[in-house]
């Protein structure tokens, strides 16, 4: 198995074990490793897991097997934002730890990474929709800057966008990810001097991403679940939700603050809002301390936020 540290497990484990959970939802299962330490700390606690990967529900199966806790858990493949189950709800803890596994990177052949020679396929649920590589040979240029600036805030966006359409037109289908890595290295080599190239990170990372998360909807799944995932807890349970980039900490932010206060209608009021149903556990976001960021490079980037109901 491959070498796997759960992102801000220490807090999590500890403000979800404060309000004595008996039922706990994982959106994004993973490799099981948030959801086996909670089950392992609370021996009463009931798991609901999911997934829209196949093949990492696959894994968590045999993982929670091997701890001995599979009388405890249900798992479902599914979208966390087509609410896979939602008929067992409402629960006393939700977990989403958005993004993408250690093993997307390490060992599925997904060319989500930049590294190795894949096929650019991205998606995390391969039954829907179409592989990257062929919505990248059909897209416009405009298209796909415009996916690279919303997605990757690719400053090099236009440039890589049309060296895409330019390399289609001369060498015929792009279908691997060192092609298109390729294409990212020669336009930062061309636009970036090199005194300056160190300031720089790798030239593909933010087209990648950018990719990535357009070919797996990953913002309008998050959009879609924030609106209804706070109804799904049971009043004192909380929601945990562990991002990866600012877009979509944003999203996660601004609708916990929607939950929190309610804007006042009576227009003899002396506030503007009143207090909402729902509360949030801690006031800013949690980060990974140093010693985790340490042991744990992809660490870097995370922000836990909680939001608790309140009635
Ligand atoms: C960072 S990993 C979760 C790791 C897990 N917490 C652990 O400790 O092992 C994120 C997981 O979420 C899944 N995922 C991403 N977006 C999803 C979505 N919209 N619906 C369901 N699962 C999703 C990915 O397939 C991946 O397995």
């Amino acid at each position: 198995m491959t070498d796997h540290a759960s992102v801000l497990l220490e807090p999590f484990l500890r403000l979800a074990a404060e309000v004595r959970p008996r039922t706990f939802w994982d959106g994004t299962l993973g490799l099981g490793g948030h959801a086996i330490a909670l089950a392992r700390l609370l021996p009463e606690l009931r798991v609901w897991g999911s997934d829209a990967d196949i093949e990492m529900l696959n894994r968590a199966g045999a993982a929670i097997a091997s701890a001995g806790l599979s009388e405890r858990f249900s798992l479902a493949q599914g979208n966390f934002a087509s609410d896979p189950h939602g008929s067992h709800a409402p629960f006393d803890i939700i977990l989403l730890d958005l993004g993408i596994s250690s093993l997307h990177i390490d060992e599925l052949d997904r060319g989500i990474t930049f590294r190795g020679d894949q096929e650019l396929d991205m998606r995390l649920d391969v039954s829907q929709g179409e592989p990257v590589w062929r919505w990248l040979n059909k897209a416009k240029t405009e298209e796909i800057m415009s996916v690279l600036f919303r997605y990757g805030e690719e400053s090099f966006a236009p440039h890589i966008a049309r060296a895409i359409v330019a390399r289609r037109e001369t060498f015929g289908e792009l279908r691997r990810n060192f092609e298109l890595r390729e294409i990212c290295e020669e336009v930062y080599r061309r636009r970036v001097p090199a005194a300056k190239r160190h300031t720089f990170r790798y030239p593909a990372v933010k087209t990648f991403q950018a990719l990535r998360i357009f070919i797996n909807q990953e913002l309008a799944s998050l959009e879609k679940a924030l609106e209804f995932l706070p109804e799904r807890l049971n009043v004192g349970g909380r929601l945990f939700i562990i991002s990866f980039h600012s877009l979509e900490d944003r999203l996660v932010k601004h609708a916990f603050a929607e939950r929190t206060r309610i804007i006042e209608t009576d227009p003899l009021a002396r506030r503007n809002y009143r207090e909402g149903d729902y509360t949030l556990v801690v006031k800013k976001s949690i980060v990974p301390d140093k010693n985790e960021i340490a042991k744990n490079s992809r660490a870097r980037s995370a922000r836990m936020r909680v939001l608790q109901r309140l009635r």
